[in-house]
């Protein structure tokens, strides 16, 4: 139980705006570990970074550090990355491949299920030692689900299943799967990871705001303006160029794609661009060719419908932003109410040229990299915001851009009326309200 449990939530979000302290409180962060990450279902990676029993990779789920790993009888599991003993953190090293995770300060020994196997000189714990340590396996997550092979777990022991919860949403990791001419996908390369000085919920709100760009992000977009045309079908250096345009493109663009959301707080922006003004290389060669691989598998019709598909960023609420277009996934971890570490990887298709995962990785290093054009001026915002939102006036955050104009749509979503309404906020704070009130 944590000491922050009686904090009354309710008054902070209206159905306008919010309470400035729902960013800046660190009162209202703990609260939110318990409730929101101590709870919802959370992506923690793909089951490629586990192909083979005794692969692991570490991550976290809100305050807990976590090893996800594959046991010896296939399962994924998710166990905390504490040692049972005295505490020791069980693993340090990010990824790697073990048969059993041996604690770095008295040598007790886990298999990949987390039980506990040996320990020096158990004669220590008496005659019947199996009697104090069969108790002393690591703690795992209760519960853990794949969707197209992405791993989520929730560290709750009840709530909806990951398909119920993930509702409208699914068809955002379809579109990313589809697109594999074998079906399938694997997270490959590194992982880019940036820490920034703003709350977790900067980078999740801003990942569907198309007002941002034109201001944000202006300057790359004038660098954009002034470059040769791109588009040669034999060059595949254009991506930069072609983002960056795209971001400058004039308001009726923005006012004009689609944003659905969902009542757990996910959303994606749609249409924002067709393949012809920002896919590179679609009269390319190699693209040509991963059509043709494409379409060997599924037909000329199906091909055209999955590639047919125009979905920007999909927000899986509260912590995953991820494109198909590019094929990047963001995990978004939070250290501290002003702390945020990002993870980025890179997805690669299945049976498509190689070449089309230089593109991925390209994009990578353009939009997310540490150096690049696109998140540099993200991240010095989300400080601004964070160092605004500390001010104690005025206490309400503007959120009503496009309020009365979201209207029902598709398979339960509500769609903002146009495509730079805060809808998507509004039901992120939906959400966030229900997590944060809910008894468990
Ligand atoms: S703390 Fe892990 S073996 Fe002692
Ligand atoms: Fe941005």
């Amino acid at each position: 139980m944590s000491v922050t449990a009686t904090v009354d939530v309710r008054p902070l979000v209206r159905n306008d705006s919010v309470h400035h302290s729902v960013y800046s409180d660190p009162a209202i962060f703990e609260l939110e570990m318990d409730k929101i990450f101590g709870t919802a279902w959370l992506m923690l990676g793909h089951e490629s970074q586990v192909q083979a029993a005794g692969d692991y990779f570490l991550t976290r789920m809100g305050r807990e550090q976590v090893i996800v790993t594959r046991d010896a009888k296939g399962l994924v599991q998710v166990l905390m990355n504490r040692c049972t003993h005295r505490g020791a953190m069980l693993c340090h090293n990010p990824k790697g491949h073990v048969h059993s995770f041996v604690c770095p300060y008295h040598g007790w020994t886990f298999n990949t299920e987390g039980t506990l196997k040996s320990v020096p000189t158990p004669q220590g714990y008496g005659q019947e030692p199996s009697q104090v340590l069969d108790r002393l396996n690591l703690a795992r997550a209760p519960r853990v689900e794949s969707y197209r092979g992405f791993i989520f777990s929730s560290l709750a022991e009840q709530g909806p299943g990951l398909r119920e919860w993930l509702g409208h949403m699914s068809s955002s990791f379809d579109d990313l799967a589809d697109r594999a001419p074998e079906g399938e996908l694997e997270i490959a390369g590194g992982v880019f990871k940036h820490v920034y000085d703003g709350n977790w919920k900067l980078v999740i709100e801003n990942h569907l705001d198309g007002v941002h760009p034109n201001y944000v992000h202006i300057s790359s977009v004038h660098v954009a303006q002034g470059a040769p045309d791109p588009g040669q079908p034999e060059k595949y250096s254009d991506i930069s160029v072609r983002q960056m345009r795209q971001n400058g493109a004039p308001e009726p663009v923005w006012e004009a794609i689609g944003m659905w959301t969902t009542d757990w707080g996910h959303g994606y922006m749609g249409d924002y661009h067709s393949d012809s003004r920002l896919v590179v290389g679609l009269n390319n060669p190699v693209f040509q060719e991963y059509r043709r691989r494409l379409e060997s598998r599924v037909g000329t019709q199906e091909a055209d419908r999955v590639l047919g598909v125009t979905r920007w960023n999909s927000i899986i609420y509260p912590n995953v932003s991820f494109m198909s277009q590019f094929r990047q996934v963001r995990i978004v971890q939070p250290l501290a109410v002003d702390k945020t570490v990002v993870y980025t990887y890179n997805v690669r298709l299945k049976g498509a040229p190689d070449e089309m995962f230089r593109d991925t990785v390209a994009f990578s290093n353009v939009v997310n990299g540490t150096a690049s054009w696109v998140l540099t001026d993200d991240l010095e915002v989300y400080g601004r915001v964070q160092t605004g939102l500390s001010n104690r006036q005025p206490e309400w955050v503007n959120l009503a851009r496009g309020l009365g104009g979201d209207v029902p749509d598709v398979d339960g979503t509500l769609r903002g009326g146009t495509g730079t309404s805060e809808v998507f906020i509004r039901r992120q704070f939906g959400a966030w309200l229900r997590y944060m009130t809910e008894a468990q």
